[in-house]
């Protein structure tokens, strides 16, 4: 393996020492974009949670900040979300705007007449979440006797006038509404029987509206993630096309419809920036790029996980109905393409491409058109190797790992090829997205999403070799070797 500085990122957030995992309050006000995070300043595994926090002014640079949130003796600070009071709803914040911030509290240790760990927390902060105040009512929720009660998304609903909360209440979500921020009532609950399952509990769910692209509707989607053993074994993210109407969520589609937000195995507990101006508009996500089986034993020690690039989100009709698509945010290309280079082609194969000589980052966009039995390998990407094939009218690709690290849980946690059929438009597009550790992929004008960690054996110095069968055709390739502080 190489010396862990190889595996920082550029241009990922990753903390500076100890462990990461679910990116939690993600908002945005006055100019900033703050990401608060689940943080083990301690150690880098797991450990008793804190909330970390950085803040942005173009999403791919941030500022660490003091930690916002630390265990008391309720318990740690688990995942949750931060919203703009705006108006000062809760009386928090004597009439100026606010932030609040709600989080799972987890108790560590139980007293003997308790039988359940979590409950919901709320803090608030007047100076744009530079100090916070734990409410002196918490917890907000109490727990209503289930096991895992956690990961509150909250927001303010403008046409019911309430703030709505959605959360795990075991394998579903729980909805519940308060008109003050403080005092809150059950509405309804979602899940049973919709979507993908295991016998472990839903986590991180987010609930947002968003116009359906080129149409004056809009729709709700509901993420969740999943621990699932149906596609690929690991933390996966689900998402929900459906309605909203302040108190009930209903799905648009069939209940047995899944439909994953990334099909590679490292976005988990996505999460949207809540309070974007109206002016810009996008709705922006961001996943923990890493997975439950092996997180704790990826190859750095000083510092483990980061997060994935932001991505916008759009909803646009599809042969299947609406879709999430995805794009990697607009900000990567102002601030940090550098010897950017540009090539028109149409090349035929057989033929090796183009060898890319590039250290550390990489982005590279091709327009590929494949007809049947043909395929567009693309090699070695810090060890990983994506191969498309066409094949009886569908498109299969194909994500391959080479090298064992000598980890168990690491190794087999990390299968070496996967395949992921992707319906029969054979002319596409390709995005990717390679930073020190990590391979980022969009299919399609961003139809699917595949984010997955590579960890390469040796490096800092890289070639990616693009290679054609007979009936593969790459009609354009532009690429950008990537520096940081553009
Ligand atoms: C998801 C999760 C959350 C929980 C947090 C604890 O990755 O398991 O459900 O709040 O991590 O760190």
């Amino acid at each position: 393996m190489l010396a862990e500085k190889h595996y920082r990122p550029l241009f990922h957030f990753a903390p500076a020492f100890g462990w990461l995992n679910d990116p939690n309050g993600l908002v945005y006000k006055d100019g900033e974009y703050h990401l608060f995070y689940q943080y083990y300043p301690g150690d880098s595994v797991w450990g008793p949670m804190h909330w970390g926090h950085a803040v942005s002014t173009d999403l791919l640079s941030w500022t660490h900040l003091p930690i916002a949130l630390v265990p008391d003796e309720l318990g740690m600070c688990f995942s949750g979300t931060a919203a703009v009071d705006k108006g000062d709803k809760s009386g928090l914040f004597g009439g100026k705007d606010g932030l609040l911030a709600y989080y799972t509290i987890a108790a560590e240790k139980l007293p003997d007449d308790v039988d359940f760990p979590q409950s919901q927390g709320l803090a608030y902060s007047a100076d744009n979440g530079r100090h916070w105040t734990k409410y002196s009512g918490n917890p907000v929720i109490p727990n209503p006797g289930l096991q895992d009660f956690r990961d509150p998304k909250v927001f303010w609903h403008e046409p019911s006038q309430h703030w709505i909360m959605v959360v795990t209440l075991g394998q579903k979500v729980g909805i519940y509404r308060s008109a003050d921020a403080k005092n809150w009532q059950f509405s309804s609950s979602f899940g049973e029987g919709h979507g993908a399952h295991d016998e472990r509990a839903w986590e991180c769910p987010d609930l947002f509206e968003i116009k359906v692209e080129g149409q004056s509707e809009s729709r709700w989607i509901l993420i969740v993630g999943v621990q699932r053993e149906a596609y690929i074994a690991g933390s996966g993210t689900q998402y929900f096309v459906g309605r909203f109407d302040g108190e009930h969520f209903s799905n648009d589609n069939t209940p047995e419809t899944v439909l994953w937000l990334d099909y590679g195995r490292d976005f988990y507990a996505t999460q949207t920036w809540a309070d974007i101006p109206q002016a810009d508009g996008r709705r922006l996500a961001l996943g923990w790029m890493s997975c439950w089986p092996y997180a704790n034993h990826l190859p750095t020690q000083s510092w483990r996980s980061a997060m994935s690039i932001p991505h916008e989100l759009t909803l646009k009709p599809t042969d299947d109905g609406l879709r999430i698509h995805h794009a990697f945010i607009r900000e990567l290309k102002n601030t940090l393409a550098d010897n950017h280079q540009l090539y028109g082609m149409s090349c035929a194969a057989p033929a090796s491409l183009f060898d890319i000589e590039w250290t550390e980052a990489l982005q590279i966009k091709l327009a590929v058109s494949l007809e049947d039995n043909s395929s567009l390998m693309l090699s070695p990407m810090q060890g990983t190797q994506l191969i498309l094939t066409a094949q009886n009218n569908e498109l299969v690709l194909q994500c391959l790992r080479q090298g064992a690290y000598g980890n168990e849980a690491y190794d087999q946690g990390f299968p070496h090829d996967y395949v992921i059929r992707l319906g029969v438009n054979r002319k596409l597009t390709l995005e990717l997205l390679l930073d020190r550790c990590s391979v980022e992929l969009l299919v399609d004008e961003g139809r699917y999403s595949i984010t997955n960690l590579a960890f390469p054996e040796q490096g800092p110095e890289h070639t990616l070799r693009a290679e054609l069968t007979t009936g593969a055709v790459v009609a354009d390739a532009e690429w950008h070797l990537l520096t940081p502080g553009k």
